[in-house]
């Protein structure tokens, strides 16, 4: 599709992506975009379209029955389709890092969040007891928690969802990814911590430049948080380019449609 090149040096390249479903449907058809150091870029389109697919693809987290057949993604410089097991690990460690919609079923419910973050900085970044739970307690604090020392005590079913998305920045950001992906990470929020959230994501990526995959259905959100988005729809790019240019004269029609959903949502018209 039309321009999907940010930088000659991109961070995340991905060109021509294919993914297959069980069943043997194509749902993502030869997506292809860049992400530049420091960038966030979002991903918008209908539910279906195959967001969460190609998220789970650069991630190599796809579910069982879905497959990578075509096409490539390249971070850092780095193929990463046909990556061992153990190798995406290493990469999803310290290279990748993830917040998805539903964060207490990515956490343990009868472990401590500080006891959780910490194993995580003791296994992926090879610190002792004593320096993991300094560390851990350190990043709470960073997530402006407003009482990180006994959140850090504290079991997740005992957390709100916001504080709940925080503690999953935390456990993202925990081994100084370069690219954290966020698959709807607000989503089920209210829109007040959903904003919190988004500028705490804001607040990390401008002091880390952490590169940002951001996938949302609120356009607002986009147009608050990125550079450039991507509008797929049926598994393809039908449309992409700087934020502000595409929700300002989009150039597909079904990009319009998503545009004009979204002011119907909201009268104010955030997204326009
Ligand atoms: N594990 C799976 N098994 C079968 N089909 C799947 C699986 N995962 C995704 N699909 C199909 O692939 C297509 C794309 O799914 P995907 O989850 O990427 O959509 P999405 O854009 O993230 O949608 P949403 O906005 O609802 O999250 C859909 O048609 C979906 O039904
Ligand atoms: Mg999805």
């Amino acid at each position: 599709m039309s321009d999907p090149q940010s930088s000659a040096d991109p961070l995340l390249r991905v060109r021509d992506l294919r993914i297959e479903v069980p069943g043997g449907a194509e749902a993502v058809r030869g997506v292809s975009f860049d992400v530049a150091p420091g960038e966030a870029v979002g991903l918008v389109g209908e539910s279906g379209s195959g967001k969460t697919l190609t998220c789970r693809a650069v991630l190599g987290v796809l579910a069982p029955g879905c497959a990578v057949t075509g096409g490539s993604i390249e971070f850092d410089g780095r193929e990463l389709t046909g990556l061992s097991h153990k190798e995406w690990e290493a990469v999803r460690g310290t290279g990748i890092g993830a917040v998805f919609q539903d964060p207490a079923s990515y956490l343990n419910p009868s472990l401590t969040i500080g006891g959780q973050l910490a194993e995580v900085l003791r296994v992926k970044r090879g610190l002792g007891r004593r320096a993991a739970r300094e560390r851990a307690l350190e990043l709470l604090t960073s997530m402006e928690l407003r009482d990180p020392a006994r959140v850090y005590g504290q079991y997740p079913h005992e957390l709100s969802g916001g504080m709940l998305q925080r503690v999953m920045i935390a456990i993202a950001v925990s081994c100084a990814p370069r690219l954290l992906i966020a698959d709807e990470a607000t989503t089920a929020l209210d829109v007040t911590v959903q904003a919190e959230v988004l500028e705490l994501l804001n607040r990390l990526r401008g002091e880390h430049r952490l590169s940002v995959v951001l996938v949302s259905h609120d356009l607002a959100v986009i147009a608050e948080t990125c550079d450039r988005v991507a509008v797929l729809y049926r598994g393809e790019i039908v449309e992409t380019g700087p934020t502000a240019e595409v929700l300002a004269a989009p150039r597909h029609a079904y990009t319009r449609e998503l545009l004009r959903e979204a002011r119907e949502f909201s009268p104010a018209g955030a997204a326009a």
